[in-house]
């Protein structure tokens, strides 16, 4: 970067920072989150760039600054010590060069064997200047850093073939003494791929091959891949556009979920499995992941949509939250499981061990009177239960509102149910539970959303609920049948932000 681009470039993101402050300064708090990670004000989307660098959790996410809407995409950053506890920095990419005129899209970072890290991220324009209607002209671009706060960009290192409209979301990973790169593509058949490239010294990269091609025809678009190593299996995530809706899945204006297969550099995948949802709530997408120093594989998705309108987009000045962060783990039947990370649990600041509660049929009992940011645990005996649905009857008014985090034994399914909100979208979505006499259940429930995870993360379910203003209780309730809770546990939350 010349000296002038080098001005310009902290120009931009001094005049991206400053508008945000200024926003900042009347956005609005009744749903904005306690204990997930959200830009100050304005909009954010996917998670960017994850990973453990210059001693700090690196978390950066797609956010517009100037307003609560999707927009001419920045990257936020903020980063951590603990991964439970944050600190905001200013932001960290600007659109400010011709190649990234349109928007410094989604993307990944990595530390070089130089000690710098590499950010590497969609280059995004529109090739009319203004909208999509002409098509896209997008190319992945690297910016490096000493101390993961200032970039210097270096420009485009992957061309977008010709033709292409969508060529976005580089993932980068290390892997037998080379650099391997995962793109999503829409090919000329308009039909979404995974595409490789692979490079010696992270700055030159050659097309290795089409690694996954989504088998259902109108999937125009793989968003979002993201690929990497659980046991001696490969796992490709990947967020198709164009998914069919088809009975409890493919329900969402956008879906993410994963493929688990074989791979070994210099050969190309061979999947296992069929794509399977990540996550079954309204709002999870666009997950990543990364390797924290244990080797633990750790994930942060994204809650938000594209497709309907937000209540915090129009009042209250800020949009999109990221999940908690979760860890992965692969079973032998090449299930991903997605629970919390364990260090979790250090955000509690007071716990009730409500016990055991028997309920008789229609029965309800409150737990929590004034529901603040907390997280509840149950302990469900299904093998002693008879009822029809069993759970939380979480913050039910006269009127209506409220939303119902139960398990369903008709479907055999545990149920988000926002079908009285008062705020915001309904809706329900119902995650499969294969309980073998009994089902643990942890809620986390959060000022505008909840995060439901069954049986130490084999299936989750990630939605917004905004509630009506005043006080939430939650009622435990069993429904025509009764049912018997072996232990009911309540935390209090504290919040994520250091300052
Ligand atoms: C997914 C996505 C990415 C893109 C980014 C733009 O949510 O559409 O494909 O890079 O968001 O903000």
């Amino acid at each position: 970067m010349s000296a002038n681009d080098q001005t310009y470039h902290a120009a931009q993101l001094e005049r991206a920072q400053l508008a945000n402050n200024a926003l900042a300064e009347t956005r609005k708090s009744r749903w904005y989150p306690h204990f997930h990670i959200a830009a100050a004000a304005g909009w954010i989307n996917d998670p960017n760039g994850l990973s453990f660098f210059n001693g700090r959790y690196q978390t950066y996410f797609q956010h517009h600054p100037y307003s609560s809407q999707w927009g001419p995409m920045h990257w936020g950053h903020v980063s951590s010590q603990d991964l439970v506890h944050w600190q905001r920095h200013p932001i960290a990419l600007a659109p400010d060069r011709e190649e990234d005129r349109d928007g410094v899209f989604s993307g990944s970072a990595v530390e070089g064997p130089d000690g710098l890290l590499y950010a590497f991220y969609t280059g995004h324009r529109w090739r009319n200047g203004y909208n999509e209607d002409d098509g896209n002209l997008q190319v992945q671009c690297l910016a490096v850093s000493q101390d993961g706060c200032t970039f210097e960009k270096r420009g485009t290192v992957i061309e977008c073939p010709e033709g292409v409209q969508h060529f976005r979301d580089p993932k980068v990973w290390y892997q037998d003494e080379r650099w391997w790169m995962v793109v999503g593509i829409s090919s000329l058949e308009q039909r979404g791929e995974v595409w490789l490239y692979v490079s010696s010294n992270l700055t030159e990269w050659q097309f290795d091959r089409v690694l996954f091609q989504a088998p259902e025809p109108g999937v125009f678009m793989l968003e979002c891949p993201d690929m990497f190593p659980l046991g001696d299996k490969w796992v490709l995530l990947c967020c198709p556009m164009g998914l069919p809706k088809e009975g409890f899945t493919g329900r969402n204006g956008h879906n993410a979920g994963y493929v688990v297969g074989d791979w070994a550099p210099g050969q190309g995948f061979t999947p296992l499995t069929a794509f399977q949802p990540l996550d079954w709530g309204h709002q999870f997408y666009a997950p990543q992941t990364f390797e924290a120093p244990d080797g633990r594989r750790i994930l942060f998705g994204w809650m938000g949509a594209f497709d309907m309108v937000l209540p915090t987009q129009t009042e209250d000045g800020w949009c999109g939250q990221l999940t908690v962060p979760r860890e992965l783990r692969l079973d032998d039947d090449l299930h991903l499981y997605n629970a919390p990370i364990d260090e979790f649990t250090q955000l509690r600041t007071d716990t009730v061990e409500a016990g055991a509660i028997t309920l008789d049929a229609n029965q309800g009992r409150v737990i929590v009177q004034e529901c603040q940011p907390c997280e509840i645990e149950l302990s469900i005996n299904l093998a002693e239960s008879s009822a029809e649905r069993i759970g939380l009857w979480i913050g039910q008014a006269e009127g209506g509102d409220g939303v119902l985090v139960a398990y369903d034994d008709q479907m055999q399914r545990v149920v988000v149910d926002r079908g009285n909100a008062l705020n915001g979208d309904r809706g329900y979505r119902a995650a499969p539970c294969s309980a073998e006499g009994r089902l643990e259940l942890r809620v986390l429930i959060d000022k505008g959303s909840v995060e439901v995870f069954l049986n130490n993360g084999q299936a989750s379910v990630t939605s917004f609920v905004f509630p009506v203003e005043g006080a939430r209780s939650v009622i435990l309730r069993a429904e025509s049948g009764a049912a018997t809770v072996d232990a009911v546990t309540v935390h209090q939350l504290g919040s994520i932000w250091n300052s």
